[in-house]
């Protein structure tokens, strides 16, 4: 009967079909509130055209500096874009990761861009590439309201960065003067994209059907080509052109307050940006470890598990890590995987213990999957609309931790996208180094364009 109990707790968790239909369509609502140029200010889903088209202009060829800020890592990579008779290719060459020091992170905006062009030094060094004056691609995985592909004001943090100064500045001007201060390199950069937007291009020069581009990682959002349009923020009506969602700030403006639980409460009063990216925060792996260790401690709380007695890692913030949810659902039936990471927490479980916490990950990572599952439906069937068509065929490029290294989420999503698009017939494509290809193919197409105009 303790199982009973837990199950009873955990049922908060479950969302059924009506749910995720009401999700969807209140996620459509706030899209279209994003896109109309009356209703966009005040809408949570931001909808950010990013200036990249549907009509490339034939694409330059040679080598590009790729930067990748917003993941779990930050990378510098260096991507040789070669052609083809028909479709442009990639040749990565070279790819270093760095990390970015705390302070970095939460310092000053030009703290964390002198150290971005440090990394930037540091690998044009070890290249010998240093002489070169190489165009670059600039994956940066934040809400930015671009003026143009090379141009665009960050409009605010998000998963946990905080440098100050960078909010309502230029981005691409932030990383230029930071190059400048340091003046031992030259760089022309020449297009900055969201992650979702790389990962789609990366996915579109292997299949041409994919016109969505979607994270599950520290961060959720999804991208997708729009028709120009209904895009009323940007002037010109032929064609089609890729807006940046920003999904993961759905439910900023109330609109999911019946599903949030007391835990989501919790994970949203604690973050660094209460009351915003609400919807990321019931989903992303940043907060889903987190969310795992609050259902954990409401159990011992409730005498339910361990004998009533958490360990003081138990009860301290963040100590669950995400990859833990993954482990825990990866156990093979001994119970070993589990046990092993609750020790390693400093609680010993009994067998009931370790079957209770794979009940309290399932719980959590499948609502995440069905949550994000009904907004990329909802995105779907927006298109299918759009496009007046009797059935849409269509390819979604992924990336992100969760979406790659969870061993249910996948699948668990899958059957929620395809359950709630009818008429639709949707391939999800997973994207291999998407931001350095991704952000160099696109830059090989802008500089063509540049070219052209001079
Ligand atoms: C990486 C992409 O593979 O996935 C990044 O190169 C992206 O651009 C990242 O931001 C998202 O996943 P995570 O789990 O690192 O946040
Ligand atoms: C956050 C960012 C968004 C990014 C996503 C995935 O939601 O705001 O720009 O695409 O994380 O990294």
């Amino acid at each position: 009967d303790k199982i009973l109990m837990v199950e009873q707790i955990l049922s908060e968790f479950r969302l059924n079909k009506e749910d995720l239909k009401e999700i969807m369509k209140r996620m459509q609502r706030e899209m279209g509130r994003g896109l109309r140029l009356e209703t966009h200010e005040e809408a949570s889903v931001k909808m950010l055209p990013t200036y990249v088209r549907s009509t490339p202009e034939g694409s330059e060829v040679g080598d590009f500096l790729a930067l990748d800020l917003g993941g779990t890592n930050f990378r510098v990579m260096l991507v040789k874009v070669g052609e083809d008779e028909e479709r442009s290719w990639k040749v990565e060459t070279k790819n270093q990761m760095y990390s970015i020091p705390e302070d970095a992170m939460t310092g000053t905006a030009e703290m964390l861009f002198d150290y971005i062009a440090e990394c930037m030094s540091d690998f044009l060094d070890k290249h010998h590439i240093k002489h070169k004056k190489l165009p670059l691609g600039f994956t940066f995985s934040f809400p930015v309201r671009h003026e143009d592909i090379d141009k665009g004001i960050l409009l605010n943090w998000t998963k946990g960065f905080k440098a100050s100064g960078a909010e309502g500045n230029n981005v691409v001007g932030l990383l230029r003067d930071a190059i400048k201060r340091r003046g031992d390199f030259e760089m022309d950069v020449v297009a900055m994209v969201n992650d979702t937007v790389a990962t789609m291009i990366s996915c579109y020069y292997e299949d041409r059907s994919c016109e969505v581009g979607m994270i599950v990682g520290t961060g959720c959002n999804a991208c997708y080509m729009e028709e120009m349009r209904t895009v009323e923020l940007v002037e010109g009506e032929e064609g089609r052109m890729c807006v940046n969602t920003e999904w993961g700030a759905f439910g900023d403006n109330g609109e999911l307050e019946e599903f949030r639980l007391e835990y989501d409460r919790v994970v949203d009063e604690t973050s660094i940006n209460p009351g915003r990216q609400l919807y990321e925060k019931l989903i992303s792996g940043k907060y889903m470890g987190e969310l795992v260790r609050l259902v954990v401690m409401k159990l011992v709380n409730e005498d339910l598990l361990f004998n009533g007695e958490a360990s003081e890692l138990l009860k301290t913030r963040g100590s669950f890590e995400t990859r833990y949810v993954s482990q825990v659902e990866s156990d093979t039936g001994d119970r070993k995987q589990i046990y092993n990471i609750l020790s390693s927490l400093g609680v010993l479980p009994s067998e009931l213990d370790c079957d209770i916490v794979r009940l309290v990950c399932e719980s959590v990572s499948t609502r995440s999957a069905h949550m994000c599952g009904a907004g990329l439906a909802g995105v779907i069937n927006v298109m299918r609309e759009r496009r007046c068509q009797e059935a849409l065929k269509i390819t979604v490029g992924v990336d992100g931790s969760v979406y790659k290294l969870h061993p249910c989420f996948r699948d668990r999503f899958h059957k929620i996208v395809w359950d709630l698009t009818p008429h639709c017939e949707i391939t999800f494509i997973q994207s291999e180094e998407g931001s350095g290809r991704g952000a160099a193919l696109i830059s090989a197409v802008a500089s063509k364009m540049a070219a052209c105009l001079l």
